[in-house]
């Protein structure tokens, strides 16, 4: 057709690559809200697109963007590339080019980034420094800019690597095609792209909260990051207090205004705006349906019988409060006696960026404690808290949000946190309770549904475990209707639908800078 392309930019491919013996790749679902987010989130068959792999095909397997299965949207197969990182380090020539034809049959076109790259670039600049700094953690006792020496090469490596990305769209495009760049990983990349001379739209998405400018304007290359995000044509946030955020740290950094639709950039209007994400709620409905989770869920009903099950599913990450999280179950337990042996907590960790010293030292940290709480509390039968260092596959965890009673997150920060949408959208039987931290981008729409809590308040969260656990069905059965309804009514498609029309108007509007 005459209709562009749109092209997703994100670090991470949706599937994360993995050796299985010589020049031989598998491809696994990878992990993570950005990835639910604009894909499927499970392998499924290449040609007939059922949700399981189909050994019937022995085709590609495949993550496929959710808004190619959405009807409302005219957006067919070859209307989307993806570019991205493909999970692990490919020095070997060979393996690059078996790993680039598989993702290739998947409209994925890898970046290939060498260990030292990645080391200084994601492990370093994107998640020692950006990810914490976002989520106010270990900020401003704990200046993690003080070894300039690391901080100058990471930068630099941060820039070579969004050059690469650059490189990558700027070799695939074709006129008309809309670029959308994602999260904090690629913050240069609007520039670089513009900078190419080759008109396009650009837009980029932040993923996570943008901080309080006042925090933000601790970083050394604050300025930077700004002028490079100027010169996309819509910078998109979770929430309105993000958005917000990154206008004062706009205009009180660069010399710009502010204007109802976002910043004055000279000749030029930069749109900013609040789309926040949600699920493809339908996904899991349908997926409950199934006879194999059907059958998991039975399974898992048995395996918790005289029990109530309070679930927590997190990556293991400082943002996401587990401290506080087990602290606060030992409380209640503490306070209530009686429950004992009759309520377990089974917290799902997954691994996650383990190439980063805190990431290791939070894990030891969190074992210590779940060590402590279970040495306590446990009985000859049973253990309180179940803590799993793994990944689960979607039916699992489709099973275990739909027979749980309780989800309890307690991020410290999140963008939005998406597993609390996908515990509500499996729980139309149960009506189970979720407890939500205030931090959370979630907690703004699911506030009246939810109890939310301050998880820095480890008597608060024991509180609301208790109450949780002891809601009349009536009151809970208005939450979960609450609740249910704002999940099934902003969902995946729709954000990305909302993000990328108003790009495209945007575009339209505000001329681009040659
Ligand atoms: N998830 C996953 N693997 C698992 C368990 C969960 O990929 O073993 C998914 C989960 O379904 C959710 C996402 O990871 O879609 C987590 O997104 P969220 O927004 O809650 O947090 P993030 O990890 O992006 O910080
Ligand atoms: C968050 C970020 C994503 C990232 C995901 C998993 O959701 O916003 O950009 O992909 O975490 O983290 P990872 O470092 O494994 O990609």
């Amino acid at each position: 057709g005459t209709r562009g392309r749109t092209i997703i930019v994100t670090n991470r491919l949706p599937v994360t690559a993995n050796r299985k013996g010589v020049g031989q790749w598998e491809y696994n679902p990878s992990s993570g809200g950005l990835a639910s987010a604009l894909s499927g989130n499970s392998l499924s068959c290449y040609y007939c697109f059922v949700d399981v792999m189909c050994c019937d095909c022995e085709a590609f397997p495949i993550v496929r963007p959710f808004f190619l299965n959405c009807d409302a949207t005219a957006i067919t197969d070859t209307d989307i590339v993806w570019v991205g990182w493909p999970g692990a380090s490919i020095p070997d020539k060979a393996d690059r080019e078996i790993v680039t034809t598989a993702l290739a049959e998947m409209t994925y076109r890898p970046v290939f980034l060498d260990q030292e790259l990645m080391d200084q670039y994601y492990s370093g600049f994107c998640n020692n420094i950006l990810w914490p700094l976002f989520h106010y953690i270990g900020l401003p006792q704990d200046c993690r800019f003080k070894k300039s020496m690391d901080f100058k090469s990471q930068r630099q490596a941060y820039q070579t690597a969004n050059q690469m990305f650059a490189d990558v769209v700027c070799k695939i495009h074709k006129e008309g095609d809309t670029i959308w760049c994602h999260d904090y990983h690629l913050m240069l990349l609007p520039m670089l792209l513009k900078k190419s001379g080759i008109p396009m739209k650009v837009g980029w998405f932040l993923h996570t909260p943008f901080p309080s400018p006042e925090v933000y304007r601790t970083l050394p290359n604050r300025v930077q990051l700004l002028e490079a995000l100027m010169e996309a044509d819509l910078v998109g946030f979770q929430t309105y207090d993000h958005a917000r955020h990154f206008v004062s740290a706009c205009t009180g950094l660069l010399e710009f205004d502010s204007c109802p639709q976002g910043i004055e950039c000279g000749e030029r209007i930069v749109r900013v705006d609040a789309f926040p994400i949600g699920i493809d709620a339908g996904r899991f409905g349908r997926a409950l349906e199934l006879h194999e989770v059907q059958e998991k869920i039975t399974e898992f009903k048995n395996l918790f019988s005289g029990r109530n099950v309070i679930l927590g599913v997190d990556r293991l990450d400082m943002i996401k409060g587990f401290i506080q999280k087990v602290l606060a179950f030992e409380k209640f337990l503490e306070q209530n006696n009686g429950r004992i042996g009759k309520v377990v907590l089974l917290q799902i960790a997954v691994p996650t960026r383990s190439d980063v010293p805190e990431y290791r030292k939070l894990a030891s940290q969190v074992h210590e404690l779940v060590a402590r709480v279970n040495g306590r509390f446990g009985t000859l039968k049973t253990t309180p808290i179940l803590h799993l260092d793994q990944t689960l596959d979607f039916h699992t965890l489709c099973a275990l949000y739909a027979v749980t009673d309780v989800a309890l997150i307690t991020s410290l920060r999140d963008g939005m946190n998406l597993v609390s949408y996908e515990y509500i959208a499996c729980q139309e039987s149960n009506k189970g309770v979720l407890i939500l931290s205030e931090f959370a981008g979630a907690a703004q729409s699911l506030r009246t549904g939810a109890i939310i809590v301050n998880p820095w308040d480890i008597d608060e969260v024991a509180g609301a475990i208790e109450l949780a656990l002891n809601i009349p069905a009536v009151e809970r059965e208005k939450r979960h209707k609450h609740n249910y309804e704002i999940v099934t009514t902003h969902t995946a498609q729709d954000w990305a639908q909302k993000f990328l029309r108003e790009l495209n108007d945007t575009a339209i509007k505000a001329p681009i800078r040659s």
